[in-house]
């Protein structure tokens, strides 16, 4: 049998991936850092059968769009030219993340479909491979491989072949809690993929990104070394900040954030005003993730809880990588 089951879990970048430097390769402008988390994630089922003349996709028990379809289709056709096996699958997908939430991760989407695709094809793929893989499915699915604590290292060579991710640390080594605040849902926000690329080709304060993102991956980096929460919280809040304000110099200009992101980055202000040490992410959307150590997580938790426009609050912490499972859903 053609087939094979995989997870893979979302993750939060520490320091942001933004902007392409090639559309068709996702090749980044700059590298960057995540911790994957054990909450979220993505189940997928491949099963490839020479009775099909096209991929069938089915998306958390329903049958997907034909937009959706075709987005898949192109990326199993990678795997199909990569295996040099020219067969169709049915793909069975289910997210585990909370209904309706605007969390849905292409991430582990794409970090689960490359691992149970390669694997249904018998293509036996070790791990980094597998990045490079899930890389051209969405960009942050690269880092989604691997569990804890991971880099993707942006690669120098055109064709790709040294842009992948690797884990930096274990979940074990460092056990840090990563608060997902659900706001109450808006109108859909600007595409992460469109707001890359409108941001690299217009936007004046995107040269500024560039030129401080590596001096904040090296902090961050050393500051994971360390263990230096502190040190890790200023430079993850600050590199969120300049991601952000690139999008507003962007023409047109937009923002992802709406007046409940404000409401939780200032009650996170506030903790620290008293002595606890929190600090927040957004990603390309009005969502904000807030860190903080496990000793403080309960506290953090009920003042995020307090905030009106707060649907919910999620506790997560770092988590594990690719996962096989034995058998199809
Ligand atoms: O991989 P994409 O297309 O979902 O882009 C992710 C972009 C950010 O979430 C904003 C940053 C990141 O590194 O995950």
């Amino acid at each position: 049998m053609m087939e094979a089951t995989a997870r893979a879990y979302t993750n939060i970048a520490l320091i942001k991936y933004w902007g392409k430097r090639d559309e068709q390769l996702f090749l980044p402008m700059n590298s960057s850092l995540s911790i994957t988390l054990d909450q979220f994630y993505t189940t997928t089922s491949v099963q490839f059968c020479t009775c099909l003349s096209a991929d069938i996709f089915i998306l958390n028990g329903q049958l997907a769009s034909e937009q959706e379809t075709v987005k898949i289709s192109r990326f199993m056709s990678l795997l199909r030219d990569l295996s040099g096996k020219k067969l169709y699958a049915v793909i069975d997908s289910t997210n585990k993340v909370p209904t309706a939430a605007g969390f849905a991760s292409s991430a582990s989407g794409y970090a689960a479909l490359a691992a149970a695709g390669t694997k249904a094809l018998g293509m036996d793929s070790d791990d980094q491979t597998l990045s490079k893989i899930a890389r051209q499915g969405s960009g942050s699915a690269c880092r989604s491989i691997y569990g804890g604590y991971v880099e993707w290292q942006k690669g120098d060579k055109e064709d790709g072949t040294d842009s992948y991710a690797h884990q930096i640390l274990e979940a074990q080594d460092w056990n840090l809690s990563i608060l997902s605040v659900l706001l109450v849902p808006e109108p859909k926000e600007v595409l992460s993929r469109e707001g890359m690329k409108r941001t690299v080709e217009t936007s004046p304060f995107y040269a500024g990104w560039l030129d401080t993102v590596e001096v904040d991956l090296n902090t961050a980096k050393s500051a994971l070394q360390q263990r230096d929460f502190e040190m890790l919280g200023n430079v993850l809040e600050g590199n969120a900040l300049k991601m952000h304000a690139t999008t507003l110099g962007a023409n047109p200009p937009f923002m992802y954030w709406t007046s409940a992101t404000l409401d939780v980055m200032q009650q996170v202000k506030e903790l620290r005003a008293t002595g606890i040490q929190a600090y927040f992410t957004i990603d390309a959307g009005p969502n904000v993730k807030v860190l903080c150590q496990p000793k403080d997580e309960q506290i953090v938790q009920e003042k995020l809880k307090d905030i009106p426009a707060v649907q919910d609050v999620y506790l997560c912490h770092p988590g594990p990588g690719i996962t096989y499972l034995p058998q199809s859903k």
